[in-house]
């Protein structure tokens, strides 16, 4: 389970106290949302595609050295940031990632790296019709059926996309491609644990049970009140209303550049309307420290920062023991490396907090598969608690289609001419 702490002294306890209690309702009303379907998916999800998605993941594994994951936002982030954060994959097929740019030189950096390679494609996206995954699309199916021909290509082409309706839907149907369904009442940047999420995911070698059970688990802790979720969801709130419109996630572990990306987009795209929400930015550290920390350390005092901790010690490596003291290190001899990391970790918190940068943390017990699916519940429900706190819908993103609308005109696409 996630525990959430965080330093006193930055905000006044009975001014929290009365935010806390309005956020602790709104459990019932993101799961009564017409996007609340995340809220119950780890306890009510399709067993049938569940077992679907075993056994084309089983597949691609025996007959390709890629899987070519084609999507943007929600419809990629997500299991990006499971499979890194977990170490990567652990079979035969690596995952390359396309779809979510149009430039030329990332889509021919992977055509090249795969080669003449066996590859599949799944292609990811809820509405059919975001333009860099077509694009994309239509590059590695092409690619697909000049190495293979158009039969076998089909076969090796998994589309995860609406039920019933969209461009891509409608291909699947009429190429007879695997399909997978984005469940109607779920957005994007909640889908990880669907279908959009898990094919990639199972692919990577991952277990997408643990991962479930560990969301499951999760839902039970924060289903009555929202629990820890409430509580950090209230305190982003009052510090907030403080001036702390900056909220950097500081992660001490590089496996988990991808979940930064993907809490960023959660926070972001949930929050960041009607000219509310705080802007959320990420560090990894050490790395960052010696870039970001000056300014965390000493600059502008409008941020705050999360700290995502783990508890397990990971007894792996050593500072070894050597007969000189050249390099000064003798003071560590003998020491793990996770425990110096650690206490980086915990000399980066005293330091910042004295710095007058209130700090959060977020406790998850260890990394692997269950807590992954605990940390991913567990910030869903922050986020969508959050939202509501704040004042804004937490499951649209009108924003996203400006730019839209405005690069269809410049390429003048039918019904968009000036
Ligand atoms: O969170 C969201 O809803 C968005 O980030 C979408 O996932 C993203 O815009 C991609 O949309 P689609 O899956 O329809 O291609």
């Amino acid at each position: 389970m996630i525990e959430f702490k965080y330093a006193k002294g930055f905000v006044d306890e009975a001014e929290y106290q009365k935010v806390i209690d309005v956020t602790r309702t709104y459990v019932a009303r993101a799961e009564q949302d017409a996007f609340g379907g995340w809220v119950n998916l780890p306890i009510n999800y399709d067993k049938v595609e569940f077992e679907r998605i075993k056994k084309a993941a089983k597949k691609i594994n025996d007959d390709s050295d890629y899987l070519v994951c084609i999507g943007i936002g929600g419809s990629y982030l997500g299991h990006r940031a499971v499979i890194e954060a977990l170490g990567g994959e652990k079979g035969r097929t690596k995952i390359l990632y396309a779809g979510n740019s149009l430039s030329v030189r990332s889509i021919r950096r992977i055509v090249d790296q795969i080669g003449d390679a066996d590859f599949s494609v799944n292609v990811i996206s809820k509405s059919g019709t975001t333009t860099e995954p077509a694009v994309a699309f239509r590059i590695f199916k092409q690619m697909l059926i000049d190495k293979y021909g158009t039969e076998e290509a089909a076969k090796r082409i998994y589309a995860t996309t609406d039920a019933a309706k969209g461009a891509l839907h409608d291909e699947a149907v009429a190429k007879g491609y695997e399909s997978f369904v984005v469940p109607d009442n779920i957005g994007g940047r909640y889908s990880v644990l669907s279908a959009v999420g898990l094919l990639a995911i199972a692919v990577a070698g991952v277990s997408i049970d643990a991962l479930m059970d560990g969301a499951a688990e999760e839902r039970t802790a924060l289903i009555s009140d929202g629990g820890a979720a409430a509580e950090y969801a209230a305190l982003r709130n009052v510090l907030l209303t403080k001036g702390f419109n900056i909220e950097i996630l500081a992660n001490f572990e590089p496996q988990f550049t991808y979940f930064n990306e993907w809490w960023k987009q959660l926070f972001g795209e949930s929050e960041g309307k009607d000219e509310k929400g705080v802007f959320p930015a990420s560090v990894i550290d050490s790395t960052d420290l010696h870039s970001m920390g000056q300014y965390i350390q000493q600059g502008r005092r409008n941020l705050f920062e999360t700290f995502v901790e783990v508890t397990r010690d990971y007894a792996d490596m050593m500072v070894p023991v050597t007969e000189d003291n050249l390099d000064g290190l003798k003071y560590l001899e003998g020491r793990e490396l996770d425990y110096i990391n650690k206490t980086a970790n915990a000399a980066t918190r005293e330091a910042h907090v004295a710095g007058g940068v209130p700090v959060l943390e977020i406790v998850m017990p260890d990394i692997d598969e269950r807590s992954i699916g605990g940390l991913i519940y567990f910030f869903e429900m922050s986020c969508a608690l959050s939202g509501f706190t704040l004042g804004v819908n937490p499951f649209d993103q009108p924003g996203v289609e400006a730019y839209k609308t405005r690069m269809f005109e410049l390429l003048g696409k039918p019904g968009y001419e000036k």
